[in-house]
C-alpha cells in the first residue's frame, strides 16, 4: 500500500491526539471481572489468559510519561467497575484512589484524559446477577457511575460510558446463548466449549432487549454524572463497520446494519459527543454478510486492510446522529506484526478522516487503538500497539510509528490524501522514535 501524500490539514485548536487502552486489556489480574472468570474456568474456549497484561496497573505512570514524551496530548483508558466495586455496594477506596491518582497523573502530564467506565468487562457479581438482561443493570450502572463521578472530578472533560454497546448486544447472544456466561462454573453447553473462532459475530443476532438496556443504562449514568458536573461531556463509543453494500442490496444493508450500529448513533443524539471506532469495512449483499475479497490484504486478526474504513465511518456517524454533535475518533488501528504497514495503514485512515473534517465533519480528537501492545480478548498475537511490551520483563519500547504520530501531534497536522488541497509542506516523515525506550 503506499501512503497517502500531501500538505497536511492543520488541525483545530483543543484536537486530541492521543492513543487508547482498556483496565482489562492491560492492567492485568483483573480477578473480580466476569471476563477473568471465563478465561480461568477449566476447557475455557478461550484461547490464552490475560494474566498479567502489560502490568498497567502498575506502570500506568510509565506509560503515561511515554505517551507525553511521544507528543501526545491525549489518552484515552478506563476505569474498571470490577475493581472499584468488587462486590455488589462495596466500594473499594484504595480503587477509587488509584484511578484519581491515574486522572491526576494524566493532567500533570499535559495529557487529557479520555475517561471510559465501561469497557466489555463487568463485575462478575453483574454477571452472576444476569449482566445487562437484569432488570436492575441501568440502576446498578448508575451507582457504579455516582463513584466514577468522585474519579472523574475535578479534571476530567471528557467521559464514555459504556464501550461498544453494539458489540456487548452481540456478545450477549453469543456468550449466554452457548451457556458460556461467567456465572457459574460449569455452566458449559452440552457439546463442551466452542473455540473462539466458532464465536462468530457475523451471523449472530444483537439481543434488542440487551441493546434497550444498555441505552437505559447510557441514560441514566448519562444523568448521574450531569448531575454531578453539567459542564462533564458525556458520550458512548460505538464500533463502526462502514458498511457497503453490494449493488442491489442497499435495503439489505439498511436492515442489516440497524439493529448493529445505527440504533446506538441514533440513541447518542442528545449526548454531548460521539466515539468513532472504525478498523475496516463490511460488505453486505442481499443474503447479508459477504467475506473479505479474495486476495484482498488482511491483518493479524483476519479483517481486510482498508484504512478508508474511518472516513467512511465518520461520514455515516455524523450522518445518524446529526451535526450538532461532535465527533472523536476513540479507536482506531491495526494488528500488525510490521510496524511500517501500521505507519501506511494510518497514513491512510487519517487521509480520509482530513477529507471528511475538510467536508465539514466537526471532529474534536484521534485516539489510535492502541497505545500498548496489549490482551486482544484472548490472545496476545495480535499487537495493535505504539508501543511495544515485552511478556515478562513488561519493558516498553516505542515503535517507530509511535515517533511518527506523536510528531504529528507536535506539528498538529494530519497527512491528507493526494487530492487534499494546497502545496506539500513538510509534514514529519516516518522515523524511529526518538524517546527513550522504558525498561
Ligand atoms: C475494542 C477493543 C479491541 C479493539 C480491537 C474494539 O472493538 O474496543 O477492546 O481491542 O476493538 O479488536
Amino acid at each position: 500500500m503506499t501512503p497517502p501524500t500531501g500538505p497536511g490539514l492543520a488541525l483545530p485548536d483543543g484536537f486530541l491526539l492521543g492513543a487508547s487502552t482498556s483496565a482489562h486489556q492491560v492492567e492485568g489480574n483483573n480477578v473480580s471481572s466476569d471476563w477473568w472468570a471465563i478465561e480461568n474456568r477449566p476447557g475455557t474456549f478461550v484461547a490464552e489468559r490475560s494474566g498479567d497484561a502489560a502490568d498497567s496497573l502498575h506502570r500506568w505512570p510509565e506509560d503515561m510519561d511515554l505517551l507525553s514524551e511521544l507528543g501526545f496530548n491525549a489518552y484515552r483508558f478506563s476505569i474498571e467497575w470490577a475493581r472499584v466495586e468488587p462486590e455488589r455496594g462495596q466500594v473499594s477506596r484504595a480503587a477509587v484512589a488509584h484511578y484519581r491518582a491515574m486522572v491526576r497523573g494524566a493532567l500533570e502530564r499535559g495529557l487529557t484524559p479520555v475517561v471510559t467506565l465501561h469497557h466489555f468487562t463487568s463485575p462478575r457479581w453483574f454477571s452472576t446477577l444476569g449482566g445487562w438482561a437484569s432488570p436492575d443493570s441501568a440502576d446498578l450502572f448508575a451507582s457504579y457511575a455516582r463513584v466514577a463521578a468522585e474519579i472523574l472530578l475535578p479534571g476530567v472533560r471528557h467521559v464514555a460510558t459504556i464501550n461498544e454497546p453494539n458489540m456487548i448486544a452481540l456478545m450477549h447472544t453469543l456468550i449466554r446463548g452457548a451457556g458460556l456466561a461467567a456465572d457459574d462454573g460449569t455452566g458449559r453447553s452440552a457439546g463442551g466449549e466452542p473455540t473462539g473462532a466458532e464465536l462468530d459475530l457475523g451471523s449472530a443476532e444483537p439481543d434488542a432487549s440487551v441493546a434497550q438496556a444498555l441505552i437505559r443504562a447510557h441514560r441514566a449514568a448519562t444523568a448521574v454524572l450531569k448531575a454531578a458536573d453539567p459542564t462533564l461531556q458525556v458520550g458512548w463509543t460505538v464500533a463502526n463497520q462502514a458498511y457497503q453494500a453490494e449493488p442491489g442490496a442497499e435495503e439489505a444493508m439498511a436492515a442489516y446494519a440497524r439493529p448493529r450500529e445505527d440504533i446506538y448513533l441514533e440513541a447518542a443524539r442528545e449526548d454531548d459527543w460521539i466515539g468513532v471506532q472504525a478498523y475496516t469495512r463490511h460488505r453486505i449483499g442481499k443474503d447479508g454478510p459477504l467475506p473479505v475479497p479474495q486476495g484482498a490484504p488482511t491483518t493479524l486478526t483476519g479483517w481486510e486492510v482498508y484504512p478508508e474504513a474511518l472516513g467512511e465511518a465518520v461520514r455515516h456517524t455524523a450522518d445518524v446522529v446529526g451535526p450538532h454533535v461532535p465527533v472523536m475518533v476513540t479507536e482506531n488501528g491495526i494488528a500488525t506484526a510490521d510496524d511500517e504497514q501500521r505507519i501506511a495503514y494510518t497514513t491512510g485512515a487519517l487521509a480520509s478522516l482530513a477529507s471528511a473534517m475538510r467536508d465539514g465533519i466537526d471532529v474534536r480528537g484521534y485516539l489510535h487503538w492502541s497505545a500498548l501492545d496489549n490482551y486482544e480478548w484472548g490472545s496476545y498475537r495480535p499487537t495493535f500497539g505504539l508501543i511495544a511490551v515485552d511478556a515478562q520483563t513488561f519493558a516498553r519500547t516505542p515503535k517507530p510509528s509511535a515517533g511518527w504520530l506523536g510528531s504529528l501531534a507536535r506539528a498538529g497536522r494530519i497527512p491528507e490524501g493526494p487530492d487534499g488541497p494546497g502545496a506539500p509542506d513538510g509534514l514529519p516523515a516516518a522515523g524511529p522514535a526518538r524517546v527513550r525506550s522504558a525498561g
